[in-house]
């Protein structure tokens, strides 16, 4: 196996990536995975003392990184951090848009506020983002790539989980519309869809009927692991190993969007 072969296909060496949410478990694997593939990271979120914490672990693994806090709703917070990240590295060439949020509550027991906190920080913060960093993207010399995270529940809507699933079904088509917009300006754009990761946002809903059904329904029988979702997210963020991958959704998550009984 050459080391030369695989660096050329997915090394991020002298290559910048943004993680919005990579003060989160997933967000964090994924900035972890970027860093040590050779990346400069910038870490984001809204909780500076978790943003510090992951910051100084990729340092320790090697890598480089500095946090800088975001609100991903917020238009000027975005800019703020576009502007730190260029005048600390000088580029942005991979975009994550990992922040997110959940709720789980019988159908017509959802609240207004509720409904649009969750469309609010999965839809529009990842519209935003893709808004500012697209068309920036484009205007650089190599291009960018935006990597969204979607859910399983984009495909297979969730049981009391109804603005979740919405909003991820709808960053889907999202990042397939700005995929189509951006597919001439060597701007690629794609969606990870995990399966089920025990983590923060979803610990009230992985009560024990419901992780008894996820487990019935998940091929391999277990949840994931974050770092399991590094693999998949270098290869689309790459520019070697995804140059001809814009507008794709891939799945991992055990096989559960592959279940059918
Ligand atoms: N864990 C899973 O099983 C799973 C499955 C499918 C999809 N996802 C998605 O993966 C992403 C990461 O989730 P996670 O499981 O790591 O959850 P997590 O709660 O550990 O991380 C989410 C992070 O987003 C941050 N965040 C929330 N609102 C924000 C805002 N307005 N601006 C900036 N940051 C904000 C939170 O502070 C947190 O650090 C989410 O989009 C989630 O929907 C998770």
């Amino acid at each position: 196996m050459s080391d030369s072969y695989l660096r050329g296909l997915f090394g991020l060496e002298g290559r910048t990536a943004i993680v919005i949410g990579a003060t989160g478990v997933l967000g964090g694997a994924i900035a972890e995975g970027l860093a040590q593939a050779g990346a400069k990271v910038v870490v984001s979120g809204m909780n500076p003392e978790r943003g510090d914490a992951q910051a100084t672990r990729i340092a320790e693994l090697g890598g480089e990184a500095i946090f800088h806090p975001v609100d991903a709703v917020s238009k000027a917070s975005l800019e703020e951090l576009k502007a730190v990240t260029l005048e600390k590295f000088g580029s942005i060439d991979m975009l994550v848009n990992c922040a997110g949020v959940n709720s789980s509550v019988p159908y017509e027991e959802i609240t207004e506020e509720d409904w649009d906190r969750v469309l609010a920080t999965n839809l529009t913060g990842t519209h935003l983002a893709c808004q500012l960093f697209a068309p920036f993207m484009a205007k650089q010399p190599g291009g960018g790539s935006i990597l969204n995270i979607g859910s399983v529940t984009a495909h297979l809507p969730l049981s009391r989980v109804y603005a979740y699933s919405a909003s991820k079904a709808a960053v889907v088509n999202l990042s397939q519309n700005v995929a189509r917009e951006y597919a001439t300006q060597k701007v690629r754009v794609n969606v990870l869809c995990p399966g089920f990761f025990p983590a923060e946002q979803n610990r009230k809903i992985l009560d024990q009927d419901r992780v008894a059904n996820i487990m019935a329904q998940t091929p391999m029988k277990r949840f994931g692991e974050p770092e399991e979702l590094v693999g998949a997210a270098i290869t689309l963020l790459s520019p070697t190993a995804g140059s001809f991958i814009t507008g794709a959704t891939i799945y991992v998550d055990g096989g559960f969007t592959a279940m059918r009984f």
